[in-house]
C-alpha cells in the first residue's frame, strides 16, 4: 500500500486540477504500455514537479487569456497570445528554473512545431483519450535531466479560437487569425481533443 501512495496522490492533482472534461474515471491500472513504464522507474515526486510547473503556467496563460477575452472580446485575446503567450511561458520557465514549451502536431505559432519525441508523445496521448483511458504524465530521465511531457486537452472555451471558422470562430476572430498566423493549421479542433503538449524539462534533484 505505501508504494502505491505517491501515484495515488498524483492522480489525485491530475483530477482535481483539470478541467472538467479532461475527468476519467479512476480504473486500479493504466493499460498503456509506455505510461506503466514511465511511470514504474521513475520518482514520482518528478511527476509532481512537472504537473505543478505545467499547471502553474496553464493557470498564468489562462488568466491572462479569459481576462481579455472578457473584457475586450476574442480578437484583443488572440492578439495578447500572440504577442504574450511565448513570453509569459518563459518567464514562467525563469520562476521554475525549468524549460517550458506548449507544443503541437498542428501549430498556429510555427515555433511551438513539436520535435519527434514530442510528436510520439502526442500520439501516445491521443491514443489514451480516445480509448477513454486514464491519462497520466509521461516522464523520461535523460543524463541530469527530467523530461515531462503532459497533453493540453481542448474544451468549449478553446473552440473560439481552434475551431471551426465562422462557426465556432466568428468571422472577425477568423480574420484577424489569417492576419497574424498566414499558416495557421490549429483550426477544426472540437471538444476534448489533444490540442498539444506541456513539454517540460528540468534537472534532476
Ligand atoms: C482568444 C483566442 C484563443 C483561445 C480562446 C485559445 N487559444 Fe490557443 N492559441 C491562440 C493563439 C493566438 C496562439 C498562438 C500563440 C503564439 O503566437 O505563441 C495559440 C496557441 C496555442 C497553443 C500552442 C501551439 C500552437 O499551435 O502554436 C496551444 C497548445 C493552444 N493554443 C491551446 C489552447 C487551448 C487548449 C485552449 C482552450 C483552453 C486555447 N488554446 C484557447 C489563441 C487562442
Amino acid at each position: 500500500m505505501k508504494k502505491l501512495f505517491p501515484f495515488v496522490f498524483v492522480l489525485i492533482i491530475v483530477l482535481f486540477s483539470s478541467c472538467k472534461n479532461e475527468k476519467k474515471e479512476l480504473s486500479p491500472s493504466l493499460k498503456e504500455k509506455e505510461n506503466k513504464e514511465a511511470i514504474s522507474k521513475i520518482d514520482p515526486s518528478y511527476q509532481q514537479i512537472g504537473l505543478e510547473i505545467a499547471f502553474s503556467t496553464k493557470a498564468e496563460l489562462g488568466k491572462n487569456l479569459m481576462g481579455t477575452m472578457k473584457e475586450k472580446g476574442a480578437v484583443a485575446a488572440l492578439e495578447f497570445c500572440n504577442i504574450k503567450a511565448i513570453s509569459l511561458t518563459d518567464s514562467m520557465a525563469t520562476v521554475h528554473k525549468a524549460r517550458i514549451k506548449r507544443v503541437s502536431d498542428k501549430t498556429r505559432n510555427p515555433n511551438n512545431k513539436a520535435n519527434d519525441s514530442e510528436l510520439k508523445n502526442i500520439e501516445v496521448f491521443k491514443n489514451l483519450l480516445s480509448n477513454n483511458e486514464d491519462i497520466a504524465p509521461i516522464v523520461e530521465t535523460k543524463n541530469d535531466s527530467i523530461h515531462f511531457y503532459y497533453p493540453i486537452i481542448t474544451n468549449e472555451m478553446c473552440l473560439k479560437c481552434h475551431g471551426t471558422p465562422n462557426k465556432d470562430i466568428d468571422t472577425k476572430t477568423f480574420s484577424a487569425l489569417e492576419r497574424l498566423y498566414p499558416n495557421d493549421m490549429a483550426i477544426e479542433y472540437s471538444e476534448n481533443q489533444v490540442r498539444g503538449i506541456w513539454s517540460i524539462q528540468f534537472k534532476k534533484e
